[in-house]
């Protein structure tokens, strides 16, 4: 008999198409949430690997911690100590940390797709006493704000996560930050923010002495991103994140073609922010605010 008649039965088992079904698998898997008990990953390991994801950002993004203050101090100070606001690609969850520690009264829900970034936040931070709520959703989908908790939020932030988007995902992600902040809600999105295509000397001075300030190889200390990747990924005890991390984001990270600041400007107003303004600046590292 064969194996795809069933016992009993002359009707042939229907195959499904493989292409298909692997396809519907694989959305399956790479779209399920992170759920379940983990006994391989401790506190004290995720402390660990958060502490060398912090070491290897700030080398590779300028005045990050600088950024950090400047982004806690102007949500106290534009929408007063107590708020609750989202943080977009928040990785293992430092800048909604940093913002919880500078805003005693403040709530954080800190959203990300990558399993191993959560992990290690969710694992070494907790929720901090019920202050931070962590959410699972991919921004390049069209109902990512389904994974939040619900309500309007008075602030959003990001920090060198929305150049991961195209220019249409991220006009669907303003429009939806927009959406659920409340009127006078504030958003701060901190970034590599491209000069004008057409100010070509200016970029290429801005490349050039970027350059200039970097470390020499032989004078480097620290892991660079790949590096960092390299180590988290081969590591036993995050060895199911690491799986999916692979499914979820196939490709290592280059660059996607996103907005120069004027494009992130335009797509923020026509969101539906009122004021739009750069609140700190060195070349194209900013930091771009917008009230809703
Ligand atoms: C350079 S890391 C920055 C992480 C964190 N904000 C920080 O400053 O440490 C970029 C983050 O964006 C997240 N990200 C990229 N694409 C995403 C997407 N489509 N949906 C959700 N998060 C995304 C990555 O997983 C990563 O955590």
């Amino acid at each position: 008999m064969s194996r795809l008649v069933r016992k009993g039965s002359k009707r042939p088992r229907r195959a499904r198409p493989a292409p298909v079904r692997q396809r519907y698998l694989y959305e399956r898997l790479a779209r399920a949430p992170v759920t379940g008990f983990r006994p391989r990953l401790s506190p004290v390991t995720a402390r660990a690997w958060r502490a060398r994801w912090d070491r290897q950002q700030d080398r590779l993004v300028p005045d990050r911690s600088r950024r950090f203050d400047r982004i806690a101090s102007m949500l106290g100070g534009v929408l007063g100590p107590r708020f609750r606001a989202l943080d977009l690609g928040c990785g293992t969850g430092s800048l909604s940390e940093h913002i919880l520690a500078a805003n005693l009264r403040a709530r954080m829900v800190a959203l990300d797709f990558d399993p191993v970034l959560l992990a290690l936040g969710r694992t070494a931070l907790g929720d901090l006493g019920g202050r931070l709520t962590w959410a699972e959703a991919d921004l390049r989908e069209r109902d990512w704000a389904s994974r939040l908790p619900p309500g309007r939020y008075d602030g959003a932030v990001s920090s060198t996560a929305l150049h991961w988007l195209t220019e249409a995902e991220l006009s669907r992600t303003y429009a939806i930050v927009a959406r659920r902040l409340r009127p006078g809600g504030l958003f701060l999105n901190s970034d590599h923010l491209a000069y004008d295509p057409r100010s070509v000397r200016l970029t290429r001075w801005d490349r050039r002495q970027r350059h200039r300030l970097r470390p020499a190889p032989s004078a480097r200390s620290g892991e660079t991103w790949a590096e960092w990747w390299r180590a988290a990924l081969s590591d036993p005890r995050l060895a199911d994140e690491a799986a999916l991390h692979r499914l979820r984001f196939p490709r290592a990270h280059v660059r996607t073609p996103t907005p120069d600041l004027a494009g992130h400007v335009r797509l923020l107003r026509r969101a539906g922010f009122r004021e739009v303004e750069v609140v700190w600046a060195d070349g194209p590292a900013r930091i771009l605010a917008a009230v809703r």
